[in-house]
């Protein structure tokens, strides 16, 4: 269960085990952590056409079981990407996918073609699901546009190309189909979920704005495993389990379910090292000590 997985498009992962997108920024401070070791992919910080600074802080608050986060897509921008970050993961072991986010199909064109030209690039993962941008949540809740993205990114990117999911649909199963027909080589879901915390103390949301935020970790863990289900038996493609994983055992519910891989989030902030680490007790194929 701990080896070798091809996730579509030929891509071989040495582990199913990778870490999640905006929870391992580009992967640099585990690689000097010594934390990459036997993963099988890195998954980028949402990058898009333009550096974005992000939203004003406070950004995330903790709640039971998980946090809420309310980033706003903070990123250096494609080119910075492409030109400075990609030399420095040449020789990594880990595949290093990188996950793209925009307003409008246009922005997911233009990021992909230009990652495309780059061979450290392994993959792309659309982030069609991002709540904290209105057209982000269109794209990912409407299966006409949904397909649209991934066909126009199709035609861009001869990458392995990986559609992120959103939970936050009636029928997570209608996306995951509209996007394999529209030519993507897995999907991965879930992305956070839809969530807000209250403080009766300010009698207003703890985020800014309206207090909407992608609830994340443990707590998702179940929502989660119910939609790679769906997923697992409504598609051809592989599906990449992510949702509140944060030991080995967890790994393996999602892989005995049907996922290809998985992904580990939330957990890397508060077990820096627990991607590596799972990945080499699924190698071993042994339980915990
Ligand atoms: C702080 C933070 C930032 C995130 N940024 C992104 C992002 O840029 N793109 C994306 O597709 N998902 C993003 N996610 C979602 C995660 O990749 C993952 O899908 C989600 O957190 C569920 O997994 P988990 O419960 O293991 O954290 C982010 C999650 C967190 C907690």
């Amino acid at each position: 269960m701990g080896g070798e997985v091809v996730i579509g498009r030929g891509l071989a992962l040495e582990s199913p085990v990778g870490a999640a997108s905006g929870t391992f920024g580009y992967g640099f401070e585990a690689e000097r952590m010594g934390n990459l070791a036997g993963l099988g992919a890195v998954f980028t910080k949402g990058t898009t056409v333009a550096p974005r600074p992000g939203n004003a802080p406070p950004r995330i608050a903790e709640v039971p079981g998980g946090m809420l986060n309310s980033i706003g897509l903070q990123n250096p921008g494609v080119e910075v990407v492409a030109s400075e970050y990609a030399p420095r993961w040449r020789r990594w072991g880990p595949k290093v996918i990188v996950n793209v986010a925009g307003s409008t199909i246009d922005d997911y064109v233009r990021v992909c073609q230009r990652l495309d030209l780059v061979p450290e690039v392994a993959g792309v993962e659309l982030n069609i699901s991002c709540p904290n941008i209105a057209h982000g949540l269109d794209l990912g809740v409407d299966p006409h546009a949904a397909a649209a993205c991934t066909r126009a990114v199709r035609k861009v990117t001869g990458k392995a190309l990986i559609v992120k999911l959103t939970p936050n649909v009636t029928d997570i199963a209608e996306i995951g189909r509209a996007v394999q027909d529209g030519g993507a080589d897995a999907v991965s879901a879930v992305n956070t979920y839809l969530g807000l915390k209250w403080s009766h103390i300010r009698g207003a949301p703890v985020l800014p704005g309206s207090g909407m935020a992608g609830l994340s970790g443990p707590a998702i863990k179940p929502l989660a495993l119910a939609a790679v289900a769906r997923l697992v038996a409504a598609l051809r493609i592989p599906v990449i389990g992510i949702g509140g994983i944060a030991s080995a055992d967890d790994a393996r519910e999602f892989l005995e379910l049907g996922a290809r891989a998985i992904q580990i989030g939330t957990a890397n902030f508060y077990l820096p090292g627990i991607a590596a680490s799972c990945a080499a007790e699924l190698r071993q194929g042994a339980g915990p000590a």
